[in-house]
């Protein structure tokens, strides 16, 4: 069997393929199954992008990355999330997805065993999967606000445990792992010498309190950590597909070298500008963004009071409110009329297959405040209609 027939295409693109077509079909759909930014990016991002067309900087570049990108990311790096980097250790990849791709493909052996949360973003566990690892998830407990904890995570040991991948804030949770438990994980790792990735594509999403560390920062000698970043959800660049990654590890940044040249060769060289000039932007903008997304996560909560059938985890990062559906209710059943409504949604086996994953539903509000005021007038409804 070739390794690419083990992994499904996602079946929240396939929910978002679905929604598309009774939308082309002329459906009014809430687009609240996907998460992708609605704020148009910063102004300065797109004369930086103007300029380096216009300068015609669009030739070959290395294929790690321009060095004025990489060198303004190890300033970025160090000053916001106080990582031991420099400018060498870092790779631009095409999105942190490309990032996850490759990085696994860097650190794991047929066999070995990743343990990742569930649920998960499936990509996440996906690119691990096709590294050849196995995937061993670790249940969040509504109990425990879904953090992802050390001693859960320890019980998964097995002797062929290589990599404890974590991603806080969370996606689908929308949960942040507090720091007293990231240094238990960080502490664990480094015990059994395994990899840790860190996926911190949200670090920035953070609302009512939220704060974000970077583990990386609790073990700074240690070389087997690799940090991911992207540029989607900090400055809505998703289409751009901008993201990165960085590690101490000499092995591995000579691995990654070799596979980013015989994979892409290099990420769009405009793009590249765009980022540089995207790291000067004042804090305000992430203000501004994360005051519209407090705004509408509380839009969600409101429209979700007074109904018992989906019970929200209340979220202080990420964009996504991650669902508790009551028991006895059939999800599958709950979110197909809930499409057919016109109102999308993920349903809980899109992220994992743990008890309490698969009873659960995900919506994500990183589209416009103004579909997030129209869409929940109809969530409301249905819900209360619902038998
Ligand atoms: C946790 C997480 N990591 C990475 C990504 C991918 O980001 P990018 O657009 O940079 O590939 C996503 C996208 O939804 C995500 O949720």
């Amino acid at each position: 069997m070739n390794r690419l027939d083990q992994i499904s295409l996602g079946k929240i693109v396939v929910i978002r393929e679905k929604l598309l077509k009774a939308q082309r079909d002329g459906k009014k759909i809430y687009r609240f199954e996907s998460g992708d930014p609605s704020f148009a990016i910063y102004p300065d991002i797109k004369v930086a992008m103007n300029k380096a067309l216009n300068e015609d900087k669009t030739h070959y570049i290395p294929n790690n990355g321009i060095p004025e990108l990489r060198d303004a990311l190890a300033n970025k790096l160090k000053l916001q999330n106080k990582l031991n980097i420099d400018s060498k250790h870092i790779s631009v990849t095409n999105g942190a997805m490309h990032a996850l791709y490759v990085l696994y493909q860097c650190i794991v052996e047929s066999g070995d065993e990743v343990i990742v949360p569930d649920p998960m973003w499936t990509e996440a566990v996906e690119n691990a999967r096709l590294a050849g690892a196995k995937t061993i998830g670790v249940e969040l407990k509504p109990e425990y606000n879904y953090v992802y904890r050390a001693e859960d995570i320890e019980a998964k040991i097995t002797s062929k445990t290589k990599v404890i991948f974590i991603n806080s804030p969370q996606n689908p949770t929308g949960a942040i792992i507090p720091k007293a438990e990231l240094q238990k994980i960080a502490d664990l790792a480094v015990k059994h010498n395994f990899w840790l990735v860190s996926d911190e594509a949200y670090e920035h999403v953070l609302f009512d309190g939220g704060e974000h560390t970077s583990i990386g920062s609790l073990i700074p000698d240690y070389d087997k950590v690799i940090s991911v970043y992207s540029y989607s959800k900090s400055y809505a660049m998703s289409g751009l597909r901008l993201g990165y990654f960085a590690c101490r590890n000499e092995l591995f940044n000579d691995r990654a070298g070799k596979l980013l040249r015989c994979t892409v060769n290099g990420i769009n060289s405009v793009s590249q500008w765009g980022a540089v000039t995207a790291l000067a932007n004042p804090d305000s903008w992430y203000t501004e963004m994360n005051k519209e997304y407090l705004k509408r996560r509380n839009l969600f909560l409101e429209a979700l009071s007074g109904q018992d059938i989906l019970i929200p985890y209340i979220p202080h990062g990420a964009f996504y409110l991650w669902c508790r559906v009551k028991d006895g209710i059939d999800v599958a059943a709950l979110s197909e009329a809930m499409a057919q409504a016109g109102i999308g949604n993920a349903p809980g086996d899109c992220f994992g297959e743990c008890a309490s994953t698969v009873q659960s539903i995900r919506f994500a509000f990183s589209c416009s405040t103004e579909m997030i005021l129209e869409g929940t007038e109809p969530l409301r409804k249905f819900l209360s209609n619902y038998k």
